[in-house]
């Protein structure tokens, strides 16, 4: 497991891990610099919270927020004890419920609309998917933002500003990370799309540089393969069946490419591919998504998942919290 950096309060560690990227990636905050008065939140977020122009020029939501903000760092001393008070001594930072989480909802489910849930939830996997346990790189850490010309990574850029959009939001009342940003909004797309809620933790830490290349799986692995690099990473099987499902949303002919339901275990038993007049079922699926069936390992679980959406469900909430905290580095209080 990755080694945990020690910062001295929430908001320094925040500050410290979230430095502008240099890279291909730019970001072009349209914020303001925080100030009480000219937070602008954009005209997207007035039906979100009523926003009323004030007499100073600026909106009644900017005092909201501003307020906001201001509580969330008043109430931290007494929060403290509560993080220090957790067993796990990777995951020391906010959990969900707190102010900070729910901030980043908000901003997300404005910005995260279904037809941009599929590339939003791949995203997090092209992030975190580096992390293999015997090496101390990869993880989720926001790298994805220097990584985005590796052809693995074609056509994320449009996802990353989805959520970039977000993040600026954010930024300017409560500096977040990108691996906390791209890791809430994935949860964010699943729920959105109909699948399980996903509670996810916060104070993941960024890396100022890309991951390792070679760490995703490659779509023409077998399954063994599949098997062997899911294990690097910590994962099971029964994880790598359960996170496959997340082909469930996206153009690869598993049921409507915005609901996320166990439709992708139904149609890999079925084996539509196989059909002498297969047509445009000849289409359906990627090779690493019909090599799962050929496997009696993930076939058991597959069945599972085809005749129980629940326990899909909660297996892959399982499955998705352990791949966006294996190889996170924590900021810690
Ligand atoms: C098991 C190994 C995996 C392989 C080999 C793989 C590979 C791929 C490939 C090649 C695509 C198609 C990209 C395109 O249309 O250009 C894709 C799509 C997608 N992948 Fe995976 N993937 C894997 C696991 C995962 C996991 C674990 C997740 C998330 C938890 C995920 C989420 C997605 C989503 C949501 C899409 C649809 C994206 C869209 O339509 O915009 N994949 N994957």
């Amino acid at each position: 497991m990755a080694s945990t950096t020690i910062c001295h309060s929430l908001l320094c560690s925040t500050a410290s891990s979230t430095s502008t990227p240099t890279s291909n990636f730019q970001c072009k905050s349209k914020i303001p610099a925080k100030s009480s008065s000219t937070v602008n939140l954009g005209p997207s977020s007035s039906s979100a919270y009523h926003l009323v122009p004030s007499t100073n020029g600026g909106y009644a939501g900017d005092q909201f927020w501003c307020r906001r903000g201001l509580v969330f760092v008043a109430t931290l001393p007494f929060l403290l004890p509560l993080y220090e008070s957790l067993d796990d001594s990777a995951v020391k930072a906010a959990e969900p419920g707190t102010s900070e989480f729910q901030l980043i909802k908000d901003e997300l489910r404005k910005v995260v609309s279904k037809s941009r849930a599929a590339g939003v939830l791949r995203l997090v996997f092209h992030d975190a998917g580096t992390f293999e346990t015997n090496k101390d790189s990869g993880g989720m850490n926001g790298s994805i933002i220097y990584e985005l010309d590796r052809p693995e990574n074609a056509g994320l850029k449009k996802s990353l500003k989805v959520v970039e959009k977000a993040k600026s939001q954010v930024d300017a009342i409560l500096p977040v990370s990108w691996a906390d940003m791209i890791a809430v909004a994935g949860a964010e797309a699943v729920l959105l799309c109909g699948g399980p809620s996903i509670p996810v933790s916060l104070g993941r830490l960024d890396s100022s540089e890309p991951d390792p290349e070679g760490k995703l799986p490659q779509e023409s692995l077998d399954a063994s393969g599949l098997k062997q690099c899911f294990q690097r990473k910590g994962l099971s099987t029964q994880d790598l069946v359960a996170l496959s499902g997340a082909h469930t949303l996206g153009s690869k002919g598993f049921g409507d490419p915005t609901v996320f339901d166990n439709s992708y275990f139904k149609i890999l038993l079925d084996k539509p591919w196989r059909m002498s007049s297969a047509g445009m079922s000849s289409m359906i699926g990627l090779p690493s998504d019909r090599a799962l069936v050929e496997d009696d390992e993930c076939l058991r679980w597959i069945t599972q998942y085809a005749n129980n959406q629940n326990l899909f469900f909660e297996d892959f909430r399982k499955a998705y919290t352990k791949l966006v905290n294996f190889g996170a580095r924590w900021r810690s209080l």
